[in-house]
Protein backbone atom coordinates (compact mmCIF):
# COMPACT_ATOMS: atom_id res chain seq x y z
CA UNK A 1 0.00 0.00 0.00
CA UNK A 2 1.36 3.37 -1.17
CA UNK A 3 2.09 5.62 1.52
CA UNK A 4 -0.65 8.25 2.66
CA UNK A 5 0.15 11.67 2.51
CA UNK A 6 -0.58 13.94 5.58
CA UNK A 7 -0.80 17.30 5.76
CA UNK A 8 2.85 18.74 6.49
CA UNK A 9 2.54 21.69 8.67
CA UNK A 10 -0.31 22.61 12.08
CA UNK A 11 -0.79 26.46 9.66
CA UNK A 12 -1.48 23.89 6.61
CA UNK A 13 -4.39 22.28 8.59
CA UNK A 14 -6.11 25.24 10.08
CA UNK A 15 -6.17 27.06 6.62
CA UNK A 16 -7.30 24.06 4.49
CA UNK A 17 -9.76 22.99 6.97
CA UNK A 18 -10.99 26.61 7.41
CA UNK A 19 -10.86 26.95 3.55
CA UNK A 20 -13.56 24.22 3.19
CA UNK A 21 -15.66 25.78 5.67
CA UNK A 22 -15.59 29.82 4.66
CA UNK A 23 -17.41 29.53 1.05
CA UNK A 24 -20.27 31.55 -0.36
CA UNK A 25 -22.50 30.77 2.57
CA UNK A 26 -20.45 33.11 4.14
CA UNK A 27 -20.49 35.82 2.11
CA UNK A 28 -24.16 35.81 0.71
CA UNK A 29 -26.03 33.46 2.87
CA UNK A 30 -25.01 34.66 6.44
CA UNK A 31 -25.35 38.42 6.14
CA UNK A 32 -28.76 38.22 4.71
CA UNK A 33 -29.99 36.10 7.89
CA UNK A 34 -29.00 38.30 10.25
CA UNK A 35 -30.75 41.25 8.82
CA UNK A 36 -33.91 39.48 8.30
CA UNK A 37 -33.94 37.50 11.72
CA UNK A 38 -33.12 40.18 14.29
CA UNK A 39 -29.64 40.99 13.74
CA UNK A 40 -27.73 40.72 16.68
CA UNK A 41 -29.89 38.90 18.26
CA UNK A 42 -29.92 36.18 15.51
CA UNK A 43 -25.68 36.36 15.75
CA UNK A 44 -25.78 35.24 19.17
CA UNK A 45 -28.04 32.52 18.73
CA UNK A 46 -25.97 31.46 15.72
CA UNK A 47 -22.85 31.37 17.92
CA UNK A 48 -24.65 29.30 20.70
CA UNK A 49 -25.17 26.95 17.46
CA UNK A 50 -21.53 27.20 16.40
CA UNK A 51 -20.29 26.14 20.38
CA UNK A 52 -22.76 23.49 21.24
CA UNK A 53 -23.87 22.16 18.11
CA UNK A 54 -20.98 22.80 15.06
CA UNK A 55 -17.63 22.35 17.46
CA UNK A 56 -18.76 19.20 18.35
CA UNK A 57 -19.72 17.66 14.73
CA UNK A 58 -16.87 18.98 13.87
CA UNK A 59 -14.27 17.49 16.89
CA UNK A 60 -16.51 13.75 15.98
CA UNK A 61 -16.11 14.16 12.14
CA UNK A 62 -12.25 14.95 12.82
CA UNK A 63 -11.73 12.16 14.94
CA UNK A 64 -13.18 9.25 12.86
CA UNK A 65 -10.69 10.97 9.94
CA UNK A 66 -8.03 11.03 12.09
CA UNK A 67 -8.41 7.88 13.39
CA UNK A 68 -8.44 5.52 10.83
CA UNK A 69 -6.38 7.97 7.96
CA UNK A 70 -8.41 6.64 5.24
CA UNK A 71 -11.48 8.12 3.13
CA UNK A 72 -14.59 8.43 4.69
CA UNK A 73 -16.45 5.44 3.10
CA UNK A 74 -13.30 3.39 4.47
CA UNK A 75 -13.21 4.86 7.70
CA UNK A 76 -16.51 3.76 8.72
CA UNK A 77 -15.92 0.68 7.30
CA UNK A 78 -12.62 0.04 9.25
CA UNK A 79 -14.51 1.18 12.65
CA UNK A 80 -17.75 -0.80 12.56
CA UNK A 81 -16.92 -3.47 9.95
CA UNK A 82 -20.16 -5.14 7.91
CA UNK A 83 -22.94 -2.89 9.91
CA UNK A 84 -25.32 0.05 8.83
CA UNK A 85 -23.14 2.44 10.27
CA UNK A 86 -21.22 2.22 6.99
CA UNK A 87 -23.54 3.88 4.81
CA UNK A 88 -23.16 6.93 6.83
CA UNK A 89 -19.48 7.17 5.22
CA UNK A 90 -21.93 6.39 1.64
CA UNK A 91 -23.99 9.30 2.22
CA UNK A 92 -21.30 11.76 2.97
CA UNK A 93 -18.99 11.08 -0.51
CA UNK A 94 -22.51 10.94 -2.20
CA UNK A 95 -23.97 14.08 -1.55
CA UNK A 96 -20.46 15.66 -1.52
CA UNK A 97 -20.49 14.64 -5.43
CA UNK A 98 -23.63 16.07 -5.66
CA UNK A 99 -23.22 19.91 -3.50
CA UNK A 100 -20.23 19.95 -5.34
CA UNK A 101 -21.72 19.38 -9.19
CA UNK A 102 -24.14 22.45 -7.85
CA UNK A 103 -21.90 24.61 -6.14
CA UNK A 104 -19.63 24.88 -9.56
CA UNK A 105 -22.47 26.62 -11.02
CA UNK A 106 -22.75 29.46 -8.79
CA UNK A 107 -18.79 29.72 -8.41
CA UNK A 108 -18.87 29.56 -12.46
CA UNK A 109 -21.19 32.66 -12.11
CA UNK A 110 -18.96 34.30 -9.80
CA UNK A 111 -15.93 33.57 -12.07
CA UNK A 112 -17.95 35.70 -15.07
CA UNK A 113 -18.43 38.90 -12.23
CA UNK A 114 -15.26 39.08 -11.82
CA UNK A 115 -14.47 38.99 -15.28
CA UNK A 116 -17.01 41.86 -16.14
CA UNK A 117 -15.78 43.72 -12.58
CA UNK A 118 -12.74 43.37 -14.80
CA UNK A 119 -13.92 45.37 -18.13
CA UNK A 120 -15.06 48.00 -15.65
CA UNK A 121 -19.11 47.14 -16.84
CA UNK A 122 -20.08 47.94 -13.36
CA UNK A 123 -19.26 51.98 -14.11
CA UNK A 124 -21.55 51.66 -17.20
CA UNK A 125 -24.90 51.79 -14.90
CA UNK A 126 -27.32 48.51 -16.69
CA UNK A 127 -30.00 47.13 -16.03
CA UNK A 128 -28.27 44.10 -13.29
CA UNK A 129 -31.69 42.44 -13.06
CA UNK A 130 -32.20 41.61 -16.57
CA UNK A 131 -28.15 41.33 -16.71
CA UNK A 132 -28.15 38.06 -14.11
CA UNK A 133 -31.35 36.07 -15.78
CA UNK A 134 -29.69 36.41 -18.86
CA UNK A 135 -26.89 35.13 -18.00
CA UNK A 136 -28.16 32.62 -15.88
CA UNK A 137 -30.36 31.15 -18.59
CA UNK A 138 -28.15 30.91 -21.55
CA UNK A 139 -27.64 27.40 -22.47
CA UNK A 140 -23.83 27.86 -22.63
CA UNK A 141 -22.36 30.76 -21.18
CA UNK A 142 -22.75 29.95 -17.24
CA UNK A 143 -21.67 26.37 -18.19
CA UNK A 144 -18.47 27.50 -19.89
CA UNK A 145 -17.62 29.47 -16.77
CA UNK A 146 -18.82 26.63 -14.71
CA UNK A 147 -16.09 24.76 -16.17
CA UNK A 148 -13.31 27.14 -16.24
CA UNK A 149 -13.92 27.11 -11.98
CA UNK A 150 -14.07 23.12 -12.26
CA UNK A 151 -10.49 22.79 -14.13
CA UNK A 152 -9.19 25.04 -11.35
CA UNK A 153 -9.97 23.13 -8.52
CA UNK A 154 -9.35 19.82 -10.61
CA UNK A 155 -5.57 21.32 -11.06
CA UNK A 156 -5.51 21.57 -7.38
CA UNK A 157 -6.53 18.52 -6.27
CA UNK A 158 -4.61 16.50 -8.73
CA UNK A 159 -1.40 18.13 -7.48
CA UNK A 160 -2.02 16.40 -4.12
CA UNK A 161 -2.81 16.90 -0.65
CA UNK A 162 0.73 18.81 0.36
CA UNK A 163 1.34 20.05 -3.19
CA UNK A 164 -2.53 20.72 -3.40
CA UNK A 165 -4.97 21.37 -1.50
CA UNK A 166 -2.42 23.13 1.69
CA UNK A 167 -0.34 24.88 -0.63
CA UNK A 168 -3.13 26.55 -2.26
CA UNK A 169 -4.90 27.36 0.98
CA UNK A 170 -1.74 28.41 2.47
CA UNK A 171 -1.72 31.27 -0.12
CA UNK A 172 -5.61 31.75 -0.56
CA UNK A 173 -6.71 32.11 2.87
CA UNK A 174 -4.51 34.81 4.11
CA UNK A 175 -4.98 36.77 0.68
CA UNK A 176 -8.75 36.32 1.34
CA UNK A 177 -8.46 37.69 4.87
CA UNK A 178 -6.56 40.20 3.51
CA UNK A 179 -9.44 41.50 0.85
CA UNK A 180 -11.51 41.22 3.83
CA UNK A 181 -9.59 43.35 5.27
CA UNK A 182 -9.96 46.20 2.67
CA UNK A 183 -12.80 45.59 1.75
CA UNK A 184 -14.05 46.15 5.14
CA UNK A 185 -12.13 49.96 5.12
CA UNK A 186 -13.88 50.83 1.99
CA UNK A 187 -17.37 49.83 2.63
CA UNK A 188 -17.06 51.63 5.98
CA UNK A 189 -15.70 54.83 4.49
CA UNK A 190 -18.63 54.93 2.37
CA UNK A 191 -21.47 57.87 3.38
CA UNK A 192 -24.31 56.48 5.19
CA UNK A 193 -22.54 53.15 6.73
CA UNK A 194 -23.06 53.57 9.88
CA UNK A 195 -27.13 52.89 8.72
CA UNK A 196 -25.87 49.60 7.35
CA UNK A 197 -24.08 48.73 10.58
CA UNK A 198 -27.15 49.35 12.88
CA UNK A 199 -28.97 47.55 10.57
CA UNK A 200 -27.03 44.79 10.94
CA UNK A 201 -26.62 45.04 14.58
CA UNK A 202 -29.25 46.30 16.19
CA UNK A 203 -30.67 43.10 18.44
CA UNK A 204 -34.74 42.41 17.70
CA UNK A 205 -35.23 39.95 20.14
CA UNK A 206 -39.36 40.15 18.89
CA UNK A 207 -38.18 38.81 15.57
CA UNK A 208 -36.61 35.42 17.04
CA UNK A 209 -39.34 32.56 16.44
CA UNK A 210 -38.22 28.87 16.42
CA UNK A 211 -37.88 29.30 12.85
CA UNK A 212 -35.28 31.48 13.13
CA UNK A 213 -33.41 29.44 15.82
CA UNK A 214 -33.68 26.69 13.18
CA UNK A 215 -32.19 28.91 9.73
CA UNK A 216 -29.47 29.56 12.30
CA UNK A 217 -28.68 25.98 12.91
CA UNK A 218 -29.21 24.99 9.22
CA UNK A 219 -26.59 28.16 8.64
CA UNK A 220 -24.26 26.94 10.89
CA UNK A 221 -23.83 23.52 9.62
CA UNK A 222 -23.86 24.76 6.34
CA UNK A 223 -21.34 26.89 7.19
CA UNK A 224 -18.93 24.88 8.62
CA UNK A 225 -19.07 22.29 6.19
CA UNK A 226 -20.46 19.69 8.19
CA UNK A 227 -21.57 15.98 7.60
CA UNK A 228 -20.47 16.07 4.17
CA UNK A 229 -17.26 13.83 4.25
CA UNK A 230 -15.06 16.77 3.94
CA UNK A 231 -13.48 17.81 7.27
CA UNK A 232 -13.15 13.75 7.60
CA UNK A 233 -11.18 13.04 4.40
CA UNK A 234 -9.38 16.44 5.55
CA UNK A 235 -8.51 14.97 9.27
CA UNK A 236 -7.53 11.91 7.42
CA UNK A 237 -3.88 13.50 6.35
CA UNK A 238 -3.63 15.09 10.03
CA UNK A 239 -0.53 14.28 12.14
CA UNK A 240 -1.18 12.58 15.16
CA UNK A 241 0.07 16.01 16.77
CA UNK A 242 -2.68 17.84 16.13
CA UNK A 243 -5.29 18.86 18.42
CA UNK A 244 -8.52 18.17 17.33
CA UNK A 245 -10.14 20.37 20.08
CA UNK A 246 -8.38 23.02 19.28
CA UNK A 247 -8.55 23.12 15.82
CA UNK A 248 -12.40 22.67 15.43
CA UNK A 249 -12.87 26.11 18.01
CA UNK A 250 -9.57 27.78 15.45
CA UNK A 251 -11.67 27.00 11.97
CA UNK A 252 -14.94 27.69 13.90
CA UNK A 253 -13.35 30.86 14.92
CA UNK A 254 -12.74 31.77 11.46
CA UNK A 255 -15.66 30.71 9.81
CA UNK A 256 -17.65 33.17 12.06
CA UNK A 257 -15.49 36.22 11.86
CA UNK A 258 -15.37 35.69 8.04
CA UNK A 259 -19.37 35.75 7.85
CA UNK A 260 -19.69 38.72 10.56
CA UNK A 261 -17.36 40.31 8.53
CA UNK A 262 -19.04 40.02 4.84
CA UNK A 263 -21.89 41.41 6.49
CA UNK A 264 -19.87 44.28 7.70
CA UNK A 265 -18.91 44.51 4.30
CA UNK A 266 -22.32 44.56 2.38
CA UNK A 267 -25.00 46.33 4.62
CA UNK A 268 -22.47 49.62 5.07
CA UNK A 269 -22.32 49.71 1.12
CA UNK A 270 -25.97 48.37 0.30
CA UNK A 271 -27.16 51.56 2.87
CA UNK A 272 -24.83 54.19 1.61
CA UNK A 273 -27.38 53.64 -1.73
CA UNK A 274 -30.73 54.37 -0.63
CA UNK A 275 -32.68 53.44 -3.20
CA UNK A 276 -31.24 49.95 -3.60
CA UNK A 277 -33.31 47.09 -2.59
CA UNK A 278 -31.72 44.28 -0.17
CA UNK A 279 -32.28 40.93 -2.21
CA UNK A 280 -31.59 37.67 -0.34
CA UNK A 281 -29.13 35.04 -1.63
CA UNK A 282 -27.52 35.26 -5.10
CA UNK A 283 -29.40 38.08 -5.69
CA UNK A 284 -27.67 40.25 -3.54
CA UNK A 285 -24.15 39.69 -4.72
CA UNK A 286 -25.32 39.59 -8.39
CA UNK A 287 -28.28 42.19 -8.49
CA UNK A 288 -27.64 44.69 -5.47
CA UNK A 289 -24.23 44.99 -5.42
CA UNK A 290 -23.51 45.51 -9.14
CA UNK A 291 -26.15 48.70 -8.35
CA UNK A 292 -24.12 49.86 -5.56
CA UNK A 293 -20.71 49.16 -7.35
CA UNK A 294 -22.54 51.46 -9.87
CA UNK A 295 -22.88 53.85 -7.54
CA UNK A 296 -20.08 53.63 -5.68
CA UNK A 297 -18.18 54.45 -9.33
CA UNK A 298 -20.19 57.25 -10.07
CA UNK A 299 -18.84 58.84 -7.26
CA UNK A 300 -15.34 57.64 -6.50
CA UNK A 301 -14.36 55.56 -10.24
CA UNK A 302 -11.26 53.87 -7.97
CA UNK A 303 -12.87 52.76 -5.20
CA UNK A 304 -15.69 51.36 -7.44
CA UNK A 305 -13.08 49.48 -9.35
CA UNK A 306 -11.23 48.34 -6.81
CA UNK A 307 -14.33 47.30 -4.48
CA UNK A 308 -15.82 45.09 -7.25
CA UNK A 309 -13.09 44.03 -8.45
CA UNK A 310 -11.67 43.16 -4.85
CA UNK A 311 -15.22 41.27 -4.30
CA UNK A 312 -15.65 39.01 -6.47
CA UNK A 313 -12.26 37.98 -6.64
CA UNK A 314 -13.13 37.61 -2.32
CA UNK A 315 -16.07 34.94 -3.76
CA UNK A 316 -13.56 33.36 -6.21
CA UNK A 317 -11.00 32.30 -3.73
CA UNK A 318 -13.61 31.68 -0.78
CA UNK A 319 -15.78 29.33 -3.62
CA UNK A 320 -12.55 27.58 -4.56
CA UNK A 321 -11.03 26.45 -1.15
CA UNK A 322 -14.58 24.88 -0.40
CA UNK A 323 -14.88 23.36 -3.57
CA UNK A 324 -11.71 21.48 -3.05
CA UNK A 325 -12.70 20.19 -0.27
CA UNK A 326 -16.00 18.64 -1.81
CA UNK A 327 -13.56 17.64 -4.49
CA UNK A 328 -11.27 15.52 -2.19
CA UNK A 329 -14.15 13.92 -0.51
CA UNK A 330 -14.86 12.06 -3.43
CA UNK A 331 -11.38 11.53 -5.10
CA UNK A 332 -10.30 10.60 -1.81
CA UNK A 333 -12.29 7.60 -2.01
CA UNK A 334 -11.83 6.90 -5.72
CA UNK A 335 -8.30 6.85 -5.77
CA UNK A 336 -8.22 4.41 -2.47
CA UNK A 337 -11.00 2.34 -3.08
CA UNK A 338 -11.03 1.82 -6.84
CA UNK A 339 -7.10 2.20 -7.00
CA UNK A 340 -6.64 4.40 -10.04
CA UNK A 341 -4.06 7.18 -9.91
CA UNK A 342 -4.70 10.24 -7.94
CA UNK A 343 -4.55 12.18 -11.22
CA UNK A 344 -7.21 9.54 -13.02
CA UNK A 345 -9.40 10.00 -10.28
CA UNK A 346 -9.52 13.66 -10.01
CA UNK A 347 -10.01 13.71 -13.49
CA UNK A 348 -12.82 11.11 -13.19
CA UNK A 349 -14.69 12.78 -10.50
CA UNK A 350 -14.66 16.57 -11.99
CA UNK A 351 -15.77 15.35 -15.71
CA UNK A 352 -18.93 13.56 -14.47
CA UNK A 353 -19.72 16.11 -11.27
CA UNK A 354 -19.45 18.39 -14.64
CA UNK A 355 -22.14 16.84 -16.51
CA UNK A 356 -24.17 16.93 -13.49
CA UNK A 357 -23.45 20.36 -12.98
CA UNK A 358 -24.22 21.37 -16.79
CA UNK A 359 -27.84 19.56 -15.77
CA UNK A 360 -27.86 22.26 -12.39
CA UNK A 361 -26.97 24.95 -14.66
CA UNK A 362 -29.80 24.30 -17.30
CA UNK A 363 -32.40 24.18 -14.75
CA UNK A 364 -31.95 27.97 -14.64
CA UNK A 365 -33.10 27.81 -18.78
CA UNK A 366 -33.82 25.39 -20.90
CA UNK A 367 -35.02 22.79 -18.51
CA UNK A 368 -36.55 25.09 -16.24
CA UNK A 369 -39.66 23.33 -16.79
CA UNK A 370 -38.51 20.16 -15.78
CA UNK A 371 -39.36 19.62 -12.21
CA UNK A 372 -39.48 16.94 -9.64
CA UNK A 373 -41.83 17.74 -6.46
CA UNK A 374 -42.11 21.28 -7.86
CA UNK A 375 -38.37 21.64 -8.05
CA UNK A 376 -36.04 22.06 -10.40
CA UNK A 377 -32.62 19.93 -10.96
CA UNK A 378 -30.87 22.37 -9.29
CA UNK A 379 -33.28 23.17 -6.25
CA UNK A 380 -33.76 19.42 -6.05
CA UNK A 381 -30.25 18.51 -5.20
CA UNK A 382 -30.07 21.05 -2.61
CA UNK A 383 -33.09 20.40 -0.92
CA UNK A 384 -31.41 16.86 -0.49
CA UNK A 385 -27.79 17.83 0.47
CA UNK A 386 -29.01 20.41 2.62
CA UNK A 387 -32.17 19.90 4.26
CA UNK A 388 -32.36 16.01 4.42
CA UNK A 389 -28.74 14.51 4.32
CA UNK A 390 -26.60 16.77 6.23
CA UNK A 391 -29.14 17.14 8.82
CA UNK A 392 -29.18 13.37 9.15
CA UNK A 393 -25.98 12.94 8.28
CA UNK A 394 -25.31 14.71 11.56
CA UNK A 395 -27.32 12.65 13.83
CA UNK A 396 -25.54 9.67 12.52
CA UNK A 397 -22.08 11.15 13.35
CA UNK A 398 -22.66 11.90 16.66
CA UNK A 399 -24.71 8.57 17.58
CA UNK A 400 -22.04 7.03 16.01
CA UNK A 401 -19.11 8.81 18.41
CA UNK A 402 -20.99 8.63 21.28
CA UNK A 403 -22.61 5.15 22.08
CA UNK A 404 -20.74 2.91 18.83
CA UNK A 405 -17.09 4.21 19.33
CA UNK A 406 -15.22 2.54 22.02
CA UNK A 407 -14.86 5.47 24.68
CA UNK A 408 -11.32 5.16 25.27
CA UNK A 409 -10.79 5.28 21.49
CA UNK A 410 -12.75 8.59 21.67
CA UNK A 411 -10.94 9.68 24.24
CA UNK A 412 -7.32 8.92 22.96
CA UNK A 413 -8.13 10.68 19.81
CA UNK A 414 -9.39 13.49 21.65
CA UNK A 415 -6.37 14.25 23.82
CA UNK A 416 -3.62 12.60 21.51
CA UNK A 417 -3.27 9.28 23.08
CA UNK A 418 -3.34 11.00 27.39
CA UNK A 419 -0.78 13.44 26.37
CA UNK A 420 -3.39 16.79 26.75
CA UNK A 421 -5.66 17.71 29.12
CA UNK A 422 -9.74 17.96 27.99
CA UNK A 423 -11.44 18.56 31.11
CA UNK A 424 -15.08 18.80 28.97
CA UNK A 425 -14.53 15.19 27.79
CA UNK A 426 -17.76 14.06 29.87
CA UNK A 427 -19.46 17.44 28.41
CA UNK A 428 -18.83 17.00 24.76
CA UNK A 429 -19.87 13.46 25.39
CA UNK A 430 -23.30 14.35 26.79
CA UNK A 431 -23.58 16.68 24.01
CA UNK A 432 -23.02 13.70 21.35
CA UNK A 433 -24.80 11.19 22.73
CA UNK A 434 -28.21 13.07 23.79
CA UNK A 435 -28.27 16.62 22.92
CA UNK A 436 -26.84 17.18 19.46
CA UNK A 437 -28.83 14.37 18.05
CA UNK A 438 -32.05 16.25 19.42
CA UNK A 439 -31.37 19.46 18.28
CA UNK A 440 -30.32 18.66 14.95
CA UNK A 441 -33.76 16.30 14.98
CA UNK A 442 -35.50 18.82 16.18
CA UNK A 443 -34.90 21.06 13.14
CA UNK A 444 -35.06 18.31 10.66
CA UNK A 445 -38.93 17.53 11.87
CA UNK A 446 -39.49 21.12 11.30
CA UNK A 447 -38.15 21.80 8.20
CA UNK A 448 -40.08 18.47 6.93
CA UNK A 449 -43.43 19.15 8.39
CA UNK A 450 -42.73 23.23 7.60
N1 LIG B 1 -19.05 25.66 3.89
C1 LIG B 1 -19.21 26.06 2.52
C2 LIG B 1 -19.85 27.43 2.47
O1 LIG B 1 -20.10 28.04 3.52
O2 LIG B 1 -20.11 27.90 1.36
C3 LIG B 1 -20.04 25.12 1.71
C4 LIG B 1 -19.73 23.68 1.90
C5 LIG B 1 -18.46 23.19 1.59
C6 LIG B 1 -20.70 22.86 2.41
C7 LIG B 1 -18.16 21.87 1.84
C8 LIG B 1 -20.43 21.54 2.65
C9 LIG B 1 -19.16 21.08 2.37
F1 LIG B 1 -18.89 19.83 2.64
Amino acid sequence: MENRSNFGSKLGVILASAGSAVGLGNVWRFPTEVGNNGGAAFILIYLLCVVFVGVPVMVSEFLIGRHTHANTISAYQKLAPGTWWRYEGVAGVFIAFLILSYYVVISGWTLYYFVLSLTGYFAQGKDYVACFSSFVSHPVQPIVYAAIFMLMTHLVISKGVESGIERFSKVMMPMLLFIIGILVVCSFGMPGASDGLSFLLRPDFSKVTTNVVLSAMGQAFFSLSLAMGCLCTYASYFGSDTRLVKTAFSVSAIDTVVAILSGFIIFPAVFSVADVEVNAGPGLVFITLPNVFYLAFSHMPVVGYVFSGLFYVLLLLAALTSAMSLHESVTAYVHESMHLSRRRSAALVSVSCMLLGVGCSLSFGPWSDYTVFGMTMFDLFDFVASKIIMPLGGIVICLFVGWKLDRKLVRDELTNGGTLRFRFFRFYLFLVRWAVPLAIALIFIHELLG
